[in-house]
């Protein structure tokens, strides 16, 4: 919350609103040797968050144990990646080969000379030019995007949604 660990001037320079700066203080598999979990045991003024603040309740507290000890990854559960909707093509991949693919794909000087503006186009990718592969960068096919690999919450969107057989 804003005056505690927020931004360039955080307390401690602790600064948790992003991934990084989380994982400044999270040994990954190790809640015990992680200072963002020991935090929340600790008495006194040492206790986060400090009194007057509440501590966290328990269930917390284990949500927290149970990221760190299973590898704190940085998946995003945010959206689509819980819904029990229907993925389809529409609804789910293109919108996110629009964020993270469309800019190098599209019109007559596409990458790779693979288009991914429509679902047609998106299919065949998929069927004919290891889509599926180049987004988890394996079996001989250059990692896309280029910048890094999606989450896995959009890998796993896309994976089920082939795996669906492609709902338009
Ligand atoms: C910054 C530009 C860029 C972005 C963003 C990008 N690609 Fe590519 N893509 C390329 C280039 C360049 C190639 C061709 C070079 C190569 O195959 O190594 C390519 C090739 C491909 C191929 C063909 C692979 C093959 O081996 O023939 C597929 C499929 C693909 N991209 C899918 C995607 C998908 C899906 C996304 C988004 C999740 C994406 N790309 C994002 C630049 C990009």
């Amino acid at each position: 919350m804003s005056g505690c660990h927020v931004g360039p001037n955080a307390a401690d320079g602790i600064n948790l609103t992003t991934y990084a700066g989380i994982m400044d203080e999270v040994k990954p598999g190790n809640p015990g040797g992680s200072e963002l979990y020991e935090v929340l045991f600790e008495t006194g003024d040492d206790l986060m968050p400090p009194p007057p603040m509440a501590a966290l309740s328990s269930a917390q507290k284990e949500r927290i144990r149970l990221w760190i000890e299973q590898g704190a990854n940085e998946t995003n559960c945010a959206g689509a990646c819980d819904s029990t909707s229907a993925t389809t093509y529409t609804a789910v991949i293109a919108p996110m080969i629009q964020t993270n693919c469309i800019g190098c794909h599209q019109g007559t000087g596409a990458s790779g000379g693979v288009r991914l503006t429509t679902y047609a186009e998106v299919s065949g990718a998929v069927n004919y030019s290891g889509l599926v592969d180049a987004v988890n960068g394996v079996n001989g096919r250059s990692q896309m995007p280029p910048s890094g690999r999606m989450s896995d919450c959009n890998v796993a969107l896309l994976e089920r949604w082939v795996r669906d057989g492609m709902p338009q």
